[in-house]
């Protein structure tokens, strides 16, 4: 990978996020203290939280806390799974493993840095605009008109940061058809999935639809619990999984044990927290008085 360009968005905040008075610019759902978070939780999960031992956690996530993040799946289950330092690692992880300098991705624009930055230190890249004009959707014909036969990955993320927007189940489903025909890789940010107005139709993760899908998700945004820093990634591909769970050896090596134990408590008691986050994130969609 060649020299890394400066992440402007976390520059940013790296500037102001603690120095501002107001902060506006945020993309979580506002968070809560740990004392609040473990209100949810019962007697037995309070007791394992405080009890857990301070060792080192397995690499691919503790297996317990994979079994729960895989009950927000229909058809992954733990060997699916990889955790990470939030999404952010999982970015990195994807975009390393998968890509080398003879590959092409697509990224949809606008988007959050890395997955713009990442592949294009790597290899040849292609921005496909949402269209302002038809809801920030994306154009199917304009992707597939951008295949090239090195094409590896084309990255997506729907509720889409920073317009909402969510792409129709029928477009999705033919992007899946499209990169199915020529063997392309989807890494999904789902990582707003779950965050709405009530009622809203939320598109089924991508690693449950298809077997060259990689779902990102993590607790930072619709579980409004960023400071945990867990997010994972879920793939039927069993050698993505392996090899980027070679690549966490570099990084992270394992995730924080006190965060999974929190995230396994948060998770199971995920109704009732994105209950609160859309209710928060609600308060947006009213309109003015
Ligand atoms: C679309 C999107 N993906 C990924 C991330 C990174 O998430 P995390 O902070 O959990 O690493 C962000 C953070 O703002 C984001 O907005």
């Amino acid at each position: 990978m060649n020299q890394l360009p400066d992440f402007r968005l976390e520059t940013h905040f790296s500037n102001w996020e603690f120095n501002s008075r107001h902060h506006l610019t945020a993309s979580d759902a506002q968070s809560m203290s740990l004392q609040e978070l473990l209100g949810y939780a019962t007697a037995e999960e309070r007791a394992e939280f405080e009890n857990m031992w301070l060792g080192y956690t397995e690499t691919f996530g503790a297996p317990d806390v994979r079994d729960e993040i895989a009950k927000t799946f229909t058809s992954c289950n733990r060997e699916h799974l990889l955790c990470f330092a939030g999404a952010s690692e999982g970015i990195f992880a994807a975009n390393t493993v998968l890509l080398n300098k003879d590959s092409h991705t697509i990224v949809v624009t606008p988007n959050y840095q890395s997955h713009e930055s990442l592949p294009l230190s790597v290899c040849d890249t292609t921005g496909i605009p949402l269209d302002p004009t038809d809801n920030w959707s994306l154009d199917i014909d304009r992707v597939a008109a951008s295949i090239k036969p090195n094409t590896r990955l084309i990255t997506i993320n729907f509720p889409h940061n920073p317009t909402g927007a969510i792409l129709p189940l029928d477009r999705y489903y033919a992007l899946i058809d499209l990169c199915r025909k020529h063997g392309i890789y989807i890494l999904h940010d789902e990582i707003f999935n779950g965050l709405g107005e009530t009622g809203t139709m939320h598109l089924p993760f991508v690693a449950d639809v298809y077997e060259r899908g990689l779902s990102l998700n993590v607790m930072s945004k619709a579980y409004g619990l960023p400071g945990l820093r867990i997010g994972w990634i879920a793939c039927k591909d069993k050698d993505v999984i392996n090899r980027m769970e070679k690549l966490k050896h570099y990084l992270s090596i394992c995730n924080s044990g006190p965060s999974e134990r929190l995230t396994k408590i948060a998770l199971r008691h995920s109704e009732q927290l994105l209950a609160r986050t859309c209710a928060i994130v609600g308060c947006f969609f009213q309109p003015p008085h």
